[in-house]
């Protein structure tokens, strides 16, 4: 459904941080500093998805159901991500700042705009 090139498709930004001193930031523009968050992923295959979660290149959506209710309206999702039911270790890896949540709105692929109702 995303096709054949790269797009992002706005998924909750979840990890460590990258780069020798696992930095996090918002800041997509320079390499030593880059991120997730404004980076774009290959739509993976869908065959077999309900025996292969967690879902996403984080693992940030654990049943097919809840990358359905991301993919109805992606903003409001973002802003309302539940990081409460991820595994304690995770949790703190979760970036659901405003900056972050914006910079992801920011890059966001023009064909998850709009909610799909
Ligand atoms: C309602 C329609 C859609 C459904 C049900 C759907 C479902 C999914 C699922 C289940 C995954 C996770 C696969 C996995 O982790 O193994 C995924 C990933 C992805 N999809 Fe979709 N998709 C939809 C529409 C789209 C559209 C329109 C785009 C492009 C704009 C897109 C782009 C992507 C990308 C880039 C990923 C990888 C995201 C990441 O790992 O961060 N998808 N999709």
């Amino acid at each position: 459904m995303g096709g054949q090139t790269f797009s992002n498709a706005g998924v909750p930004q979840l990890g460590p941080g990258v780069g020798r001193d696992r930095r996090w930031t918002s800041d997509a523009g320079s390499s030593s500093t880059r991120t997730f968050t404004a980076l774009p992923f290959a739509p993976l295959p869908l065959r077999n998805i309900e025996l292969t979660a967690p879902y996403m290149h984080d693992g940030a959506f654990c049943r097919p159901r809840t990358v359905l209710k991301h993919y109805n309206d992606v903003p409001k999702a973002l802003r309302e991500y539940d990081s409460s039911k991820l595994p304690p270790a995770v949790q703190q890896m979760y970036h659901g700042d405003d900056a972050t949540i914006s910079t992801v709105l920011t890059n966001l692929d023009g064909r998850l705009r709009q909610p799909l109702a």
